[in-house]
C-alpha cells in the first residue's frame, strides 16, 4: 500500500508504529521498499556515510536532488522524505520555499525535512502553504553540531527539556506532518510524543515514540567510523561485503574467475580464421 502523509497521520491515530530507514540510491531504496518500510529518508547523513565528510555541513541542494531522485525511482510504496541541507532554509522564507520546491520538482520528494524549532516555524508554515509536506527534526540536529560542541544527548535539564517540548508544539502548530526526535532521553521523547498530534519518529529516543528511524549503514554494520549507542545491528552486511570482495580478489588473482559459465562463446573455426 502506498504510504503518504495521510498514512502517517492514521498510523498515529491507530497506535500503529511507523518504520523508517535512510537510503541514498535506487537499489537500496528498492530493497527497503520491497521489505515494506513505511518511509525512506534521503538524509543529509549522506554527507557522512556516502560522501565521507565528517559532518553534514557541506551537503548541497544539488547532492540532495541527485540522491533524492534515485531513491524516488526505487521506492514505489514508501513515502520519500528528502532532507533540506544546511543553509538551504535558515536564511529566509524565500530560500526555504525555493529549495523545498526544487527538492520536490527535481528530487521527486514526497515531503521535505528540516531541522529546528520555533525559529524555523515561518519557513515551515510557508512551505506547507505551498502544498509541500514538511517533517520537522528536533533534539540532536546534526546541522548545529558546531553550536552544540559535538554530538550529545539533548534535553537533559529542565530548561532544555521544556524547550524541546515547546519547540515540538510550535512546529506542529506551524504545520509539520511528523517530526524526527534525535538523541533525547526516552521519558522525554515519550512525553513529547504524547503531547503533539503528529507522529514522532525517534532515533536514539527510546520506544515511546510513534515510529523509529535508523541510518541503514549503521543497522547493517556497513559504517565503522563511529557507532552511536542507539544503533542496533540487524545484519552484518559490512563484513559479508568485505569477505565477498576478498574472495573476488583471490579468484581474479588465481585466474579462477571468470569461469566458463560467466563467459561468452564463439566458434573456434572463426577464431582460427583471424589473422
Ligand atoms: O540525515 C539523516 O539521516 C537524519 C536521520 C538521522 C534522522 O536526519
Amino acid at each position: 500500500m502506498k504510504n503518504t502523509v495521510a498514512t502517517f497521520k492514521k498510523a498515529k491515530q491507530d497506535g500503529k508504529r511507523i518504520s523508517m530507514l535512510t537510503a541514498y540510491d535506487y537499489s537500496t531504496a528498492k530493497l527497503e521498499d520491497e521489505a515494506g518500510i513505511n518511509g525512506i529518508l534521503v538524509g543529509d547523513s549522506l554527507g557522512n556515510v556516502i560522501l565521507g565528510y565528517e559532518d553534514t555541513i557541506s551537503v548541497t541542494v544539488e547532492d540532495m536532488i541527485h540522491h533524492g531522485a534515485a531513491v524516488a525511482r526505487g521506492a514505489k510504496n514508501a513515502l520519500v522524505v528528502v532532507d533540506m541541507p544546511f543553509m538551504s532554509y535558515q536564511c529566509s522564507v524565500y530560500d526555504a520555499m525555493h529549495n523545498a520546491g526544487r527538492l520536490m520538482k527535481e528530487g521527486r520528494a514526497g515531503a521535505v525535512k528540516l531541522e529546528g524549532g520555533r525559529e524555523v516555524a515561518p519557513q515551515i508554515q510557508a512551505i506547507v502553504q505551498a502544498g509541500i509536506p514538511v517533517m520537522g527534526h528536533l533534539g540532536l540536529t546534526p546541522q548545529s553540531v558546531n553550536a552544540f560542541g559535538g554530538y550529545k544527548v539533548q534535553g537533559k535539564d529542565q530548561e532544555a527539556a521544556q524547550k524541546l517540548l515547546d519547540d515540538a508544539r510550535a512546529i506542529t502548530e506551524a504545520g509539520v506532518f511528523s517530526l524526527v526526535l534525535e538523541c533525547v532521553p526516552s521519558a522525554l521523547a515519550k512525553k513529547i510524543s504524547q503531547s503533539v498530534s503528529v507522529p514522532v519518529i525517534g532515533i536514539g529516543a527510546g520506544a515511546g515514540c510513534d515510529g523509529q528511524i535508523l541510518v541503514y549503514q549503521d543497522m547493517l554494520g556497513m559504517f565503522s567510523d563511529y557507532t552511536p549507542k542507539f544503533v542496533k545491528r540487524f545484519g552484518e552486511i559490512g563484513s559479508a561485503m568485505k569477505t565477498a570482495f576478498q574472495n573476488y580478489i583471490e579468484e581474479v588473482e588465481a585466474g579462477t574467475f571468470p569461469a566458463g559459465e560467466h563467459s561468452y562463446g564463439i566458434g573456434n573455426d572463426l577464431i582460427e580464421k583471424l589473422y
